[in-house]
């Protein structure tokens, strides 16, 4: 049953690299750190290559080193390790000594340079440059977008305008987290009582994945975003949407009834100023539905109206609201609402 020990290794080596691939491993995925659609994440991406680089040269170095000595130096099948001679003791050789030093050094210099580099240049808001401010608070478990100098305030999707410095002030009620839009660059802890900030540009228009990169709570893998980087003509547009009041002033009262305002803003609709959970005014026009994890569709809406525990576990709609005022959404309720919501562009 044994088999020939080889071919088992050769055969975990084969069932290894197809997991591998099974687990789609690609480098272009929508939160790839080794595609670069900015100048912050492009830097960031060059200092990984040295580094990787430097990296994959000393290993093939000790690695092929230690190999051919393992080979060269081994025990032949016609001696016995006990009668072999010692080897020479000599107390070394001060040449490959400094010189393995030398070269360490070199490394590490090679290694530090670029990596000083980007600190500084990521440290430092871009010289000449207007940079349109937003302020970033991480909550659990999503993201509050405000853009002060528009009167803009959303939740879970921000927009950059193409080629422009965006400055993200990023700031936490409680516990940490971590700012990442991975193929523009990143990432910066969002932190209770240290007003951390960091700077992104977006080269390339499109719809860019965000995720929280610390461990926030339970839900911390379900606490997403979407970056919409627009043309300034669509940049533009959408600045204009989201300062404009939702269209829908009626909506149906199974949103009252279930407590919704207590928590969430509608702008336009009057009693709905709740500032606990997402911003609600434009609803209809993003994405995504509870901070990046579903498509925003009538049927997701509801799915997570009517369980929203399941979806996003331990959320606060769940724990402050359901659970605590005792509210079952029943599917009729649930159906309407998502109406209304979707309405929200
Ligand atoms: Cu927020 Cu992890």
């Amino acid at each position: 049953m044994m088999g020939n020990p080889m071919k088992s290794w050769a055969r975990l080596l084969l069932a290894a690299l197809a997991a591998l691939a099974a687990t789609g491993c690609g480098l272009d995925g929508p939160q790839s750190g080794v595609v670069s659609d900015g100048p912050v994440a492009h830097a960031q991406l060059q200092t990984f290559l040295v580094t990787l680089w430097v990296s994959i040269g000393i290993f093939a170095v000790v690695g092929g080193l230690f190999l051919y000595c393992l080979v060269k130096f081994r025990v032949r099948e016609d001696q016995n390790l006990n009668e072999l001679p010692l080897p020479d003791q000599g107390h070394g050789n001060p040449l490959l000594e400094v010189g393995i030093i030398f070269v360490s050094i070199l490394l590490v210099a090679v290694i530090a340079v670029p990596s000083v580099a980007t600190i500084f240049y990521m440290g430092e808001m871009p010289q000449g440059k207007d940079a349109l401010v937003v302020r970033v608070t991480g909550l659990q478990w999503w993201w509050k977008f405000e853009y002060p100098s528009l009167g803009i305030v959303t939740a879970n999707e921000l927009a950059m305008p193409q080629g422009k410095v965006v400055k993200f002030e990023l700031a936490s009620p409680d516990v940490i987290h971590s700012f990442w839009i991975p193929r523009l660059g990143g990432k910066v802890d969002v932190m209770p009582g240290q007003d951390n900030w960091m700077w992104l540009q977006g080269d390339k228009t499109g719809v860019y994945y965000g995720q929280c990169a610390e461990f926030c709570g339970e839900s911390h893998a379900f606490m997403r975003f979407r970056a919409l980087v627009l043309d300034n003509t669509d940049f533009d547009a959408w600045v204009a949407n989201q300062r404009a009041t939702a269209a829908a002033a009626s909506p149906p009262k199974e949103l009252s009834d279930n407590g919704c305002y207590t928590c969430h803003t509608i702008r336009g609709v009057p009693g709905a100023q709740g500032l606990v959970g997402p911003d609600l005014t434009h609803f209809g026009s993003r994405l995504t539905v509870g901070a990046g994890i579903m498509d925003n569709n009538k049927e997701n809406i509801k799915s997570w109206l009517l369980d929203p525990n399941a979806h996003k576990p331990g959320n606060v709609m769940y724990k402050a609201g359901y659970q605590a005022m005792n509210i079952t959404m029943e599917q009729g309720e649930a159906d309407k609402i998502a109406d209304y919501l979707t309405s929200l562009k």
